[in-house]
């Protein structure tokens, strides 16, 4: 029997020729076709693929979204399998090598580099907003004082939102405005709160006249110093990792994000939400599952057996492997590159040696190249960390500060896209049909 073929109409570009999947359902013998484009079906023409008219429709199952785009998004572009990150178009190694991490946060957020006069305004607004009130003093306060400070600042964050009623009105682009200037000039000031907190020292209020990210170093390790002013190596080494950390396009808090902010939620909670998302050991809280990993490892000469033992099966090697790359990430090579520069300042951190030795044998190793396993931005990122006497807690806090401005910038391309909606997926059902109690 010949297959009858459905046609889906194209909304867009009325007259071109248009490139279209065809499709056999083999269930009932009828041909679809359907519209490519940018590379991509919509999940929702296949809906029209029925077996009879009683029939839900084709759904397409994809568990983790190992294959679907849930937006058009126009700010990171990756290509895993050359290990290329572009940010806006720009390569990550110039914009690390040239910019300051407001630089990057505005191109993120608006789509271009500041001119000289607009990165003064940008630069004073944010300055403007790095305190908080002191009812958010008196929160972090009342947290433990082995609280980790990723919960202290996940849940100060949502705090926010009720400091900020005027924040839910997230349709009013002005109203947006303003929560992005609070939320990229407060976040290094929670951090730092958190992380005294935890030492029990008296928190140390923002010194604007230092850059974003002396300020924050000023927060963390001032003690008795009139001025602290740290060393102009370190604030860069840590530019860098703030730029290298800024966005990431579609990753799991990024998602976390989008899909809350999907609800039209103040961006306060949810920012707490993709914060919360990045805490955990698979996303941003990896840097901190290195260093403990390289602390149980101990000496370069237990490596080998390491890696025997999660060949097993019996854990993973964390900072190796991510979902996007197949390659070496660029931000792992910038930072090994910068690694030398930090430790020049710090002195070397012994767990490098250990570090290098398991990149060395892993890379070498049938089992991670064949998985394509290569070091990712957390691999080498904690040990820079660590030399700089941040505490391990605090690592997944140090991607946090930086990766808002890639939340609040797929948030406003999420709030401002005409064909997003609340996410809301849909589910295979596999549970009981309706039964009597
Ligand atoms: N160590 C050992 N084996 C690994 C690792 C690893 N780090 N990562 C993946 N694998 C193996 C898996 O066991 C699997 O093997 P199999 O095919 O024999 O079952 C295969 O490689 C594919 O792994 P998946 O888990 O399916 O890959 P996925 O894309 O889902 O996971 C992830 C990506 C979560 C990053 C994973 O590589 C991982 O757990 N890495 C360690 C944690 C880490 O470093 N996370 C930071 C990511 S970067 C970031 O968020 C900033």
């Amino acid at each position: 029997m010949e297959p009858t073929i459905a046609k889906t109409e194209k909304k867009e570009g009325a007259g071109v020729p248009i490139d279209t999947l065809k499709i056999t359902d083999t269930r009932t013998n009828k041909q679809y076709e359907i519209p490519i484009d940018d590379g991509t079906i919509r999940a929702i023409d296949l809906r029209q693929i029925k077996i009879d008219d009683a029939d839900f429709g084709l759904m397409s199952y994809d568990p983790a979204f190992m294959n679907t785009a849930s937006c058009k998004s126009r700010i990171t572009f990756i290509d895993g399998d050359k290990g290329i990150l572009l940010y806006r178009g720009y390569p990550i190694e110039q914009l690390a090598e040239k910019m300051s991490y407001l630089q990057v946060a505005h191109l993120i957020l608006y789509g271009e580099l500041p001119d000289k006069k607009q990165l003064a305004e940008w630069t004073e607004h944010i300055r403007l907003h790095t305190f908080v009130h002191e009812n958010v003093k008196r929160l972090i306060e009342g947290f433990r004082y082995d609280a980790h400070p990723m919960g202290i600042f996940v849940s100060t964050l949502a705090a926010l939102s009720t400091f900020y009623p005027e924040a839910k009105h997230v349709l009013d682009q002005d109203t947006r405005q303003k929560q992005i200037w609070r939320l990229i000039g407060k976040v290094p000031t929670i951090a730092a709160f958190a992380y005294r907190h935890s030492l029990g020292m008296p928190y140390v209020y923002p010194d604007n006249d230092l850059s974003y990210t002396e300020n924050f170093l000023s927060m963390m390790f001032r003690v008795a110093e009139a001025k602290y002013k740290p060393s102009p190596v370190l604030a860069r080494a840590l530019e860098v990792l703030f730029i290298l950390h800024a966005d990431h396009e579609q990753n799991c808090s990024a998602n976390a994000m989008r899909s809350i902010g999907s609800s039209q939620v103040d961006p306060y909670c949810a920012a707490a939400g993709a914060a919360a998302a990045l805490y955990g050991p698979l996303h941003g809280g990896a840097n901190e599952a290195v260093l403990r990993m390289l602390d149980e490892i101990g000496t370069k000469d237990k490596v080998p057996a390491f890696i025997k033992d999660v060949k097993d099966g019996k854990g993973r090697l964390m900072g190796f492997g991510h979902r996007i790359y197949k390659n070496y990430d660029p931000r792992a090579k910038i930072i090994k590159k910068m690694a030398d520069e930090v430790f020049d300042v710090t002195g070397k951190n012994p767990k490098l040696e250990i570090a290098l030795e398991l990149e060395r044998i892993a890379l070498q190793d049938d089992y991670f190249v064949k998985r394509k396993l290569y070091p990712n931005v957390d691999f080498y990122s904690g040990l820079i960390y660590q030399a700089m006497k941040f505490p391990v807690d605090m690592f997944p806090v140090l991607f946090a500060i930086p990766r808002m401005s890639g939340w609040l910038a797929q948030w406003q391309e999420l709030i401002t896209d005409p064909e997003q909606k609340i996410a809301r997926p849909r589910q295979v059902y596999l549970g009981y049909q309706r039964r009597n109690l």
